[in-house]
């Protein structure tokens, strides 16, 4: 007993003093990116599967279903190790590979030594459904998009998507989720999904899909451990894509939620992306300066659409025809059809079908709409926002207003409004042909100043 308890006693201290000697386990440091890489995508305010969310300390002591998710100075003994470990089933995270030996060791290492709370105080979640996002001033905003009902315009702010109604007269609904910053909103053809992209830079990625117009969360899905971009998602709503910082476009199946390609075709950080028709290719592009086609169901790579020039931020596709715009540092639009009319040899620009004005800035966001005239948005650091006939390559209208660079625009489904927002924080929506303004507001409640 006492020979047995010695022994227990001095491993312990020789752990602690090999922890010492490295650096004494944190949760802030050591296991919270773990947690929000690999588990809050299912564990969170909003998904709380098996009634555990991992998002904050407290919540993450308190645990789910089964009690505490750990015991502070018994590692062993805590449920949460015993689920990444798998010696309580299923496996976590759930679906994905088990957790690297050195994050698991993390976590014990950090419960062994008492599983201090760390958090820096400004630092603290307290941001949830019931406790949105409180502004002082209007956020920078990465995206909006149009209802396919042409009833709601959602718009990516802080932590959250805010639904507004689609003329800008009042906010309908606000949807709080994990990631800082939304780079991407596209809703499905039928209107019943709505997914974002974005993340939290330098911790994790995310894929939000959420049901509409109930506003609740279906799936969250990190990948990555930065912010991804451009999230597209197929007409029929089964397929998302998005692009990386580690250069790959990710493929996502959004009913499980399961990567199902990683392309790894290019070279930089990918930006933008968008699905032909029939969703089974996709178009992606980004800093290394390529528009390339892959097929989606492989993986494969099909053919670089254009010429190298600049970097490329945005694309858009022409709706229900497998033409694409894309724009980026060059200031130039160019337009591409997405198949080869002829067999390529070499690098050529037999795709290319029409290039729009050189802009004032780099090219940021483009739109297309559909209907009877067809109009494409470029939008960009210039802060104005021009509106071409898809057709002739014709300026229509050139939309001002904005204070600073301008990231996001959308065409109403009809058409005939023009959503733009930024850097200033204001969402500007414009009558299409005229580029008149009719509203100009901010998306956010906006603290009230104690004066
Ligand atoms: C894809 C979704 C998903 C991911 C990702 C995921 N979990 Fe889970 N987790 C679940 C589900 C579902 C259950 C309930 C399993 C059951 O009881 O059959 C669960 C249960 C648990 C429980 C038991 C909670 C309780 O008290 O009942 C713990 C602890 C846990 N998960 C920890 C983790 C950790 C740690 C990670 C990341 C390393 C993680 N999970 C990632 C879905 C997920």
């Amino acid at each position: 007993m006492y020979r047995l308890l010695g022994a227990a006693i001095l491993s312990t201290i020789a752990f602690a003093s090999l922890l010492t000697a490295a650096e004494a386990p944190s949760y802030y440091r050591d296991v919270r990116p773990i947690l929000q890489r690999n588990c809050q995508g299912c564990h969170q305010p909003s998904l709380k599967s098996s009634g555990l969310d991992v998002t904050t300390f407290a919540d993450f002591a308190r645990g789910g279903r089964r009690g505490a998710a750990f015991v502070a100075g018994k590692a062993a003994d805590s449920v949460v190790l015993k689920y990444v470990k798998g010696e309580l089933q299923p496996t976590m995270p759930m679906g994905a590979a088990a957790l690297p030996k050195e994050q698991i060791e993390s976590i014990a290492a950090w419960i062994a030594s008492g599983a201090k709370d760390d958090t820096p105080a400004e630092a603290a979640d307290t941001i949830s459904a019931d406790h949105p996002p409180v502004y002082s001033q209007p956020p920078v905003i990465g995206a909006l998009a149009f209802s396919p009902d042409g009833q709601t315009l959602a718009v990516a702010g802080y932590r959250e998507i805010l639904l507004h109604k689609a003329d800008g007269s009042g906010l309908v609904r606000r949807l709080v989720g994990q990631s800082e910053r939304l780079n991407g909103l596209a809703y499905t053809a039928d209107g019943k999904t709505l997914v974002a992209a974005g993340g939290s830079p330098a911790r994790f990625g995310e894929i939000q899909v959420w049901d509409m117009p109930a506003g609740t969360l279906r799936k969250s899905i990190t990948l990555t451990n930065d912010t991804v971009f451009g999230g597209s998602v197929t007409a029929d709503g089964k397929t998302i894509a998005v692009g990386a910082t580690d250069n790959s476009v990710r493929i996502v199946d959004a009913a499980s939620g399961k990567e199902l390609q990683k392309i790894g075709n290019h070279e930089n950080w990918v930006l933008a992306t968008v699905f032909g028709v029939d969703g089974k290719r996709v178009v992606s592009v980004g800093k290394d300066r390529a528009a390339k086609l892959s097929d989606v169901a492989s993986g494969g790579f099909l053919e670089n659409v254009n010429l190298l020039r600049g970097e490329l931020s945005a694309i858009a596709r022409k709706p229900g025809k497998d033409l694409v715009v894309i724009g980026g540092e060059e200031r130039i639009p160019y337009i591409y059809m997405m198949d080869r009319p002829k067999v390529m040899k070499i690098a050529d620009d037999t795709t290319l079908v029409r290039k729009l004005p050189r802009q004032d800035g780099v090219i940021a966001a483009l739109a297309w709409s559909g209907g009877a005239k067809e109009r494409i948005a470029v939008a960009g650091l210039a802060s104005v926002v021009n509106v071409y006939d898809a057709e002739t390559g014709g300026l229509i209208a050139a939309c001002s207003g904005h204070k600073a660079g301008v990231y996001a625009v959308a065409f109403s489904p009809a058409g005939d409004r023009l959503a733009a927002a930024g850097f200033d924080g204001h969402v500007r929506i414009y009558k299409a042909e005229s580029c008149e303004l009719v509203k100009d507001f901010v998306p956010v409640p906006l603290m009230v100043s104690r004066q």
